[in-house]
């Protein structure tokens, strides 16, 4: 007997009355926010949690002796187990907390990359990764003299993993990273073959989950990477706090990279020793406040259901790609629905992407135009920029057919 799994339909109006923002007209017209591959709105939950513990509990953390010090490590350290439940990863002295994605991918590319890379080695990345996950490993293997090598695009804006092949001809591959979802496209990366993959050559498998974690279930020990970076604010949390997942035996192994207070064991005048995980990866101040904040956010994305989300947004997928393909001159990228987030990035024939954001936005509708960090993918495509509508958990259909609407009116003042 065939078994189906149900997933709990996600009531995504009743989600929204958690977020203020939505309470608010843009140019008069209700708050379409189709932006949230850039960054989440915010709903009450956190905030409260945020402005609990400022007004009860805070003061500085792993320092003090009195009550509110104590408070606040508690607070700290509980945000640390909500982060390691959410990755199923196996300790929690492997939950970094970091500012951003982006810090966490630098950290391992310095920490990691400046001590294990050199001439011969090979730097494997995707055309299709953001910045943050293409700069620092190309910036490192320039620095070290290792080659760095692509894995490429096919026309679907997928990855081509019959390119495979000839990048491990290469020989001494040290290094795969990649995200899990494409910012730009919203393509579902096949993970888990690429780890497999990354660790038949040898190398350590590093995950850039700033798109992955907020829209689906993220399970460090069943992907099998070695480091996995994520950002708070994509996740309903506040900006200012990512986090970075390694693997305690190459965390342990790694030089740290900022230095300071709080990372340290001791300090002598001829020589300074490194403290125990975490701390060793956290100099400075913690970022207190904004992890009680990213708990919270946890909280609530889970208790919505990760794979209830990853669901509503498959749906809102299908039905943007549907109805976008009635607009006259619209060219859409990447994969068909079933294979991508909640993420829709298309151009207009002969109308500039910012000119398409900008009158969108007098309909009220909040999208992004660029090149979305992607430079190498807008160099695969052979346009400078694309516009892209992304969906979360409070988005509801009426917020696409208000898209359409203004698409349809662009199409007029260009007609
Ligand atoms: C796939 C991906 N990786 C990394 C980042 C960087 O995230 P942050 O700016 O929070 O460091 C982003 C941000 O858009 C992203 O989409």
């Amino acid at each position: 007997m065939a078994v189906t799994t149900a997933t709990v339909k996600l009531d995504a109006h009743a989600v929204r009355a958690d977020f203020p923002i939505f309470e608010q007209k843009i140019h008069g017209k209700p708050l379409a926010f189709l932006d949230s591959a850039a960054s989440s709105q915010k709903p009450r939950q956190m905030m409260e949690a945020m402005t609990a513990f400022y007004s009860t509990s805070y003061a500085n953390v792993h320092r003090g002796v009195y009550v509110l010090a104590e408070r606040a490590t508690a607070a700290l350290e509980d945000a640390r187990e909500k982060v390691r439940v959410l990755l199923n990863a196996p300790d929690v002295r492997e939950i970094i907390f970091v500012r951003n994605a982006t810090e966490a991918i630098n950290l391992v590319a310095y920490a990691w990359g400046m001590n294990n890379l050199g001439r011969g080695d090979v730097v494997v990345v995707t055309e299709l990764e953001h910045h943050s996950n293409f700069v620092p490993w190309q910036y490192v293997a320039g620095k070290t003299g290792a080659q760095f090598a692509m894995i490429a695009l096919d026309e679907e804006g997928e990855l081509d993993l019959s390119s495979l092949e000839a990048i491990a001809a290469q020989g001494n591959i040290r290094v795969v990273a990649t995200n899990q979802v494409s910012n730009s496209l919203g393509t579902i990366n096949p993970v888990e073959k690429l780890v497999a993959w990354a660790h038949d050559q040898g190398a350590i498998f590093v995950l850039d989950a700033a798109q992955s974690a907020p829209h689906m279930a993220v399970d460090v020990q069943a992907l099998g990477a070695d480091f996995v970076a994520i950002s708070g604010h994509k996740m309903c949390g506040p900006s200012g706090i990512g986090v970075l997942w390694g693997r305690a035996d190459l965390l342990s192994a790694m030089e740290p990279f900022l230095l300071g207070g709080h990372m340290i064991n001791s300090v002598r005048l001829d020589k300074t020793t490194w403290g125990e995980l975490p701390h060793k990866f956290e100099a400075g101040t913690a970022p207190m406040a904004e992890a009680v904040g990213l708990g919270a956010a946890i909280d609530y994305v889970t208790a919505v259901g990760l794979d209830t989300i990853a669901a509503h947004e498959h749906e809102l997928a299908a039905y943007a790609l549907g109805r976008m393909g009635e607009i006259p001159g619209i060219t859409l990228y990447g994969p068909p629905a079933e294979r991508r987030t909640g993420i829709v990035s298309f151009n207009i024939e002969g109308v500039h992407p910012h000119d398409v954001a900008q009158i969108l936005d007098m309909h009220g509708v909040a999208i992004r135009a660029g090149h979305h960090c992607c430079q190498p993918l807008m160099q695969k495509l052979g346009v400078a920029a694309t516009n892209r509508a992304s969906f979360y958990l409070y988005t509801v259909r009426e917020e696409i057919d208000q898209l359409i609407d203004g698409l349809t009116a662009v199409r007029k003042v260009f007609a």
